[in-house]
């Protein structure tokens, strides 16, 4: 990752930041110059993930939150600041993504997505946004999903999250942005994280989606984090309720591959499956 989004002494929270993609903006926000505190849901992540930022140099702290309770949410933004600084950017990256087959789906499933996904964020983000209107300034990057822009089979629950992530981040950016809080989403594609792997297996993850990505792979952690540090920084300025679709192409178009059948291959024009060109 070479990018060069300067964040010199801006304070960053990341929700989720203990894995995966969070994991991975917050070590580019500290590579950028940013002091950053990794909130997680796991101790040990988040603990982790702070003490890799510091032995590299970088200024890091952990604190353990659940993004569903309120109360927490309010008291670890409180504490973030206290011990960072104003907190000028946020990414809210915590999440889950269990299968469940819509038909058999019980209400505990259904409702610890919702819970986490969308009602977590929205209770992580108010008082970061509560501050940051106080200050006139901010940024905020939500991580929405390309599950928040269509529908996905035994993710009812995901997708139902994800465009409701897409929503409210465009409800944020009208509301805050005249008072200098700009609020935006990346769309991941198929990402390779923890989350992934342990929610799909991998020849589905081989044959129905990665087939299907343009790009002919997954995306790395670290190649969603430039989009969103950039949504973060002066560079994306005037970018405002946008949603970044960080897919390798895969939201660009319907007829994709599927098991290497390729529409615009060479060899389906020699077999002549189109006919005579006219
Ligand atoms: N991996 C993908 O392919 C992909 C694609 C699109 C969107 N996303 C989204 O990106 C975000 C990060 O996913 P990831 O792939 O990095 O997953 P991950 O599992 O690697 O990381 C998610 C982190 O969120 C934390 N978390 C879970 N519930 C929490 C809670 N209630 N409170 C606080 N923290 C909690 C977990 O402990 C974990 O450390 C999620 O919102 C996910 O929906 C992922």
């Amino acid at each position: 990752m070479t990018a060069r989004l300067p964040m010199h002494d801006r304070v960053v929270l990341v929700t989720g930041g203990g894995s995966g993609i969070g994991r991975a903006i917050a070590m580019l926000a500290v590579q950028q110059g940013a002091r950053v505190a990794i909130a997680d849901a796991l101790a040990d992540r988040a603990d982790a993930t702070a003490a890799a930022l510091c032995r590299g140099g970088g200024q890091a702290i952990a604190v353990t939150l659940d993004v569903r309770d309120s109360a927490a949410c309010d008291a670890a933004v409180a504490r973030i600041e206290a011990e960072l600084g104003p907190i000028d950017g946020m990414v809210a990256s915590a999440g889950v993504s269990p299968p469940s087959p819509a038909a058999s789906m019980s209400d505990e499933i259904w409702s610890r997505c919702i819970d986490i996904n969308l009602t977590g964020l929205f209770r992580s983000v108010r008082p970061v946004g509560q501050r940051m209107l106080a200050r006139g300034r901010g940024a905020i990057v939500t991580i929405a999903s390309v599950d928040g822009l269509g529908g996905h089979a035994a993710r009812a629950h995901y997708t139902a999250s994800k465009h409701g992530v897409i929503g409210l981040t465009r409800s944020l950016a009208i509301e805050w942005g005249r008072h200098g809080v700009r609020v935006n989403a990346i769309a991941p594609g198929v990402v390779d994280t923890p989350l992934l792997k342990a929610n799909i297996p991998a020849d589905h993850l081989r044959h129905a989606m990665v087939d299907r990505v343009p790009m002919g792979r997954l995306s790395r952690a670290d190649e969603q984090a430039g989009p969103a540090l950039f949504l973060l920084s002066d560079a994306a300025s005037y970018v405002n309720g946008s949603v970044l679709t960080v897919d390798g192409g895969t939201s660009a178009g319907y007829f994709t591959r599927w098991n290497g059948a390729d529409l615009g291959s060479q060899a389906l024009f020699d077999s002549g499956v189109y006919g005579e060109p006219e």
